[in-house]
């Protein structure tokens, strides 16, 4: 089965060619194309809403075609678009939901809404369906959530423990506004952190609380960990001379907290995989850290791979293997409908 992804809830218009067979439990990416509009936000500091809508405008087209040339396929071989349709910024999600429903109704192809939150989820079983056994515990983190999710097979999961305030992306982005480092703050700060580890200099500050860590159940919340750098920030009239240094400990409180509570929850459920996705698994220390407790229980993990770890249309493509809902192009053609793929701006509650 060929699969186009499209994923545009956000600030990154993407689409993808998969090739899927289920009875095989194979997924293999055929292209992923991600445009970036990184540059267009980042001298604000985050995304803008009516921005990130224009621009998907301009690039959701060229980004299809793009996907489907390296893929080597026309569109006329597809089996199934599968499109975001929350949660993310209405607007962005319109551009995409409209462009998928027109190439959908114009080529008679099936179409099927995927939750953005659910694209993330199934991730790590590109290239690694066959070998993830159940129950599986993932933990998967972005700028928009950070959940702990069990997953008893592909089709029944439920979430464990959720942020109670701000994602850890979230809590990487505003630490990095903090520190006038950029946006996205993520790759800034690892980056950061790692030019402090690779310095071999001594730990000259105090650690960053580590929120919730030792609370009975598997949440987090991560706006008292941003208000505490905040504090630190304003007391330490040298900060910026030891911003490695800020950056290595405050990220250290992220990892921590975020790798004890899926350690907990594997180990509360007893599962036999571990798997890792989401904005922030992009971060090579959390990989880490995550790889080797992991190990030491002599579990297995499945990390998604790096180019699918930030948003992109391939998991879009791959949830949509696992979703049995595919609506047919009459009802996609009703206007009515389009709305109520949108309004569903669901959680995995
Ligand atoms: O999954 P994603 O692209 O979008 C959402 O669904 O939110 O995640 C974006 C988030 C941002 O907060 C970004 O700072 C974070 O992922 N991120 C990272 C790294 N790369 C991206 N966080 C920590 N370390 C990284 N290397
Ligand atoms: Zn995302």
């Amino acid at each position: 089965m060929i699969i186009l992804g499209i994923e545009s809830s956000c600030d990154e218009s993407a689409a993808s060619v998969i090739f899927a067979d289920k009875k095989k439990k194979e997924i293999k990416v055929k292209s992923n194309i991600i445009s970036s509009q990184i540059s267009l936000h980042a001298k604000y500091g985050g995304v803008v809403p009516e921005l990130a809508a224009r621009e998907h405008v301009y690039k959701l087209i060229p980004t299809i075609d793009r996907a489907l040339k390296e893929a080597n396929h026309s569109i006329k071989e597809v089996d199934l678009i599968a499109i975001t349709k929350g949660p993310g910024l209405v607007t962005s999600l319109l551009t995409g939901v409209e462009t998928a429903r027109t190439l959908a109704y114009a080529h008679n192809i099936p179409i099927i809404g995927i939750n953005h939150i659910e694209g993330h989820l199934f991730a790590p079983f590109i290239d690694n369906w066959k070998n993830i056994k159940f129950p599986a515990v993932i933990l998967t983190v972005s700028g928009g959530h950070s959940n702990i999710i069990l997953m008893k097979s592909t089709s029944e999961y439920i979430k464990l423990g959720s942020t109670r305030d701000d994602a850890s992306g979230e809590a990487f982005d505003k630490g990095a506004k903090m520190m006038s480092l950029g946006y996205p703050g993520g790759p800034i700060i690892s980056k950061k952190a790692q030019e402090f580890e690779k310095s071999n200099k001594k730990i000259t500050l105090k650690p960053f609380p580590r929120p919730m860590k030792y609370s009975d159940n598997l949440d987090f919340s991560f706006s008292g960990l941003k208000t505490s750098l905040l504090y630190r920030l304003k007391k330490d009239k040298n900060w910026k001379k030891n911003i490695d240094e800020y950056s290595y400990l405050y990220q250290e409180a992220i990892i921590d907290v975020l790798v004890s509570k899926t350690i907990k929850a594997a180990t509360k459920h007893q599962v036999k995989s571990i798997l890792l996705s989401g904005g922030v698994s992009a971060n090579i220390k959390l990989r880490e850290d995550l790889t080797k407790k992991v190990h030491d229980m002599h579990l297995q993990v499945f990390i998604s791979a790096l180019q699918y770890t930030t948003d992109n249309a391939a998991m879009i493509a791959a949830a949509s293997v696992f979703n049995s809902k595919i609506k047919n192009k009459k009802a996609l053609l009703q206007l009515k409908d389009s709305w109520k793929v949108l309004s569903v701006q669901e959680n995995l509650d």
